[in-house]
């Protein structure tokens, strides 16, 4: 099977995360692209995507995905198989924990997408208010780099495995 990573990262966190998601799927044929390289046609041709973004400013997407956000307009997500995970600091930023995802979510989910790796447990976190978070459950993975990194290599692989089961 054919898997399409795409992932926006300034500071290089979730672009680890985006290669330890690649490691985890290794049995399948992976394509791993930078959002901020990203074609509309890389979005289009996959059946089954991974999408993955930080948050930045108060609650804001990822600046490369924020450049690139306008062309999920014009893609056809009802034939796809989606899947999320997101970056964030829950201390820091308790009231926008992980948003970018939330914000990434509500665009593709509204556009007929078949959601996979979602209902994620929120145990284990501490944070205020998340639009990644919807219906008691987070839409995809989250990763707290900044204060829980001992917890992350288990939250992937975790992850991973859920997702395996959704293929
Ligand atoms: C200026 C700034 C603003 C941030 N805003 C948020 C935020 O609103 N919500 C959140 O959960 N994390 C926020 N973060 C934390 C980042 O999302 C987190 O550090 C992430 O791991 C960065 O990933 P990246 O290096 O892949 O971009 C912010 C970080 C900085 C430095």
């Amino acid at each position: 099977m054919q898997i399409t990573i795409v992932y926006g990262s300034s500071a290089g966190a979730t672009q680890n995360v985006a290669e330890q998601i690649a490691e985890n799927l290794s049995s399948h044929e992976i394509k791993l692209i930078d959002v901020s390289r990203a074609k509309i046609e890389d979005l289009q041709e996959a059946q089954i995507l991974i999408l993955g973004t930080s948050t930045w400013g108060d609650g804001d997407l990822q600046d490369d995905w924020d450049d690139f956000s306008s062309n999920l307009d014009s893609i056809d997500f009802s034939d796809k198989k989606v899947a999320f995970f997101g970056l964030g600091d829950q201390e820091s930023y308790y009231d926008t924990f992980a948003d970018g995802m939330g914000i990434l979510y509500e665009k593709v989910s509204q556009k007929g997408a078949n959601i996979i790796g979602n209902g994620v447990n929120g145990d284990g976190f501490d944070f205020g208010s998340s639009r990644a978070f919807v219906d008691g459950k987070f839409v995809g993975l989250v990763v707290d780099e900044d204060n829980q990194s001992n917890l992350s290599a288990t939250r992937i692989s975790e992850w991973t495995k859920l997702l395996e089961s959704q293929l």
